[in-house]
């Protein structure tokens, strides 16, 4: 053999090496990726009857089964709902735990009291995504594998307050006593839920920030619920004697039992208060297309839904969270949309 095709040869031989060491390294890889064949994701629900929790997990159960044709990768989903009880939802997160899952979502019945779980959770190295209901940024600081999916309060708020200065505003027929000032009441969520405490605040702060005077004649806690609504309403109907121009109401299954109250009065719909309400379920959205509801504010369950199953894909495959929009490595936050008459049917086909 002369001496040129020698070195042909070896250099074959060299390459074939660096071939078969590039397969190994690569076919190495794609075999640990490749066993990850199946995930196991827990979640337990505050009370599954919430209507805007409800219509979020039809949707997050529809993007699993997506995902799952995706990815090749089957999802095990374990949906537990935890009845208004923390001790309950502890003992869920617990079996949770002991069933295998890589990670688990926890819709909190009391936001104040995370620490039975994360500390479950850190113990027993399964990371936790909390949602909807947002606990205090300290509890979150906890655990370095501790998340939260949602929206902000603040934002829902002020587009609530947003969407009655623009009615009152431009219907003068809303100022029933001519005064100028509008008079409210409001339909205040659970006491001590982040989302009531702050939508309330800012819906008001906002009005005033828009240039209308308010009065605040009333309010009832009526803990999301549409039954409590109506009754704490018929019963401010009477007390404030049709003086009431505008219902603020911190989500919408309370504007619509506020309806449910006004419907069953004796007051002409044309005498009707305003009402605004937040979240855009079918029943909100349909209630604004048929002018019962001034607006509402979109509660953006698709994104939640999606955001939430995307995250917790991730965490439970090791893959990256880079695509995810996490804020400070922890939150990520979906922005709400303001809907009235004129955009309804973009959200009701969403
Ligand atoms: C809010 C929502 C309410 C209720 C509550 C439960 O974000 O607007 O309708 O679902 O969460 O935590």
């Amino acid at each position: 053999m002369d001496g040129g095709k020698e070195m042909c040869r070896k250099y074959l031989v060299l390459a074939g090496v660096l071939c078969i060491v590039a397969v190994n390294v690569g076919g190495c890889k794609s075999s640990e990726e490749e066993t990850i064949k199946n995930i196991k994701i827990g979640v337990t629900l505050y009370d599954q009857y919430d209507t805007f929790l409800s219509e979020m997990m039809a949707e997050f159960t529809k993007y699993t089964a997506d995902k799952e044709e995706e990815s090749g990768v089957a999802i095990n989903m374990e949906i537990m709902d935890a009845s208004q009880s923390q001790l309950t939802q502890n003992e869920q997160v617990k079996s949770l735990i002991d069933k295998g899952c890589d990670v688990i979502c926890v819709n909190l019945v009391d936001r104040t009291e995370p620490t039975t779980i994360t500390d479950l959770a850190e113990n027993n190295n399964v990371p936790i995504i909390f949602f909807n209901r947002e606990l205090v940024a300290e509890d979150l600081e906890r655990w370095t594998e501790l998340y939260y999916v949602g929206a902000d309060a603040s934002e829902s708020g002020t587009l609530e307050g947003e969407l009655a200065a623009d009615a009152f505003k431009t219907d003068s027929s809303m100022d029933k006593n001519g005064d100028g000032i509008c008079q409210y009441v409001v339909l205040e969520g659970e006491a001590g839920h982040q989302d009531s405490i702050v939508r309330t605040e800012y819906s008001v702060n906002t009005m005033a920030e828009k240039g209308v005077e308010t009065e605040k004649l009333g309010y009832a806690i009526a803990n999301w619920n549409r039954a409590q609504a109506q009754t704490k309403t018929a019963a401010m109907l009477t007390q404030f004697d049709n003086k009431i121009e505008l219902i603020i109401a911190n989500n919408d299954d309370m504007a619509l039992g506020a309806i449910d109250a006004l419907k069953a009065s004796q007051i002409p719909k044309e005498e009707w208060p305003g009402v605004v309400g937040i979240d855009g379920t079918d029943v909100g959205l349909n209630a604004v297309k048929n002018e019962e509801m001034l607006g509402t504010v979109y509660n953006d369950k698709e994104g939640q839904a999606q955001e939430m199953l995307n995250l917790a894909f991730a965490i439970a495959t090791n893959g990256k969270t880079d695509e995810i929009p996490l804020l400070n490595g922890k939150y990520v936050r979906i922005p709400y949309h303001k809907v009235t008459l004129d955009n309804v049917e973009e959200y009701e086909n969403k």
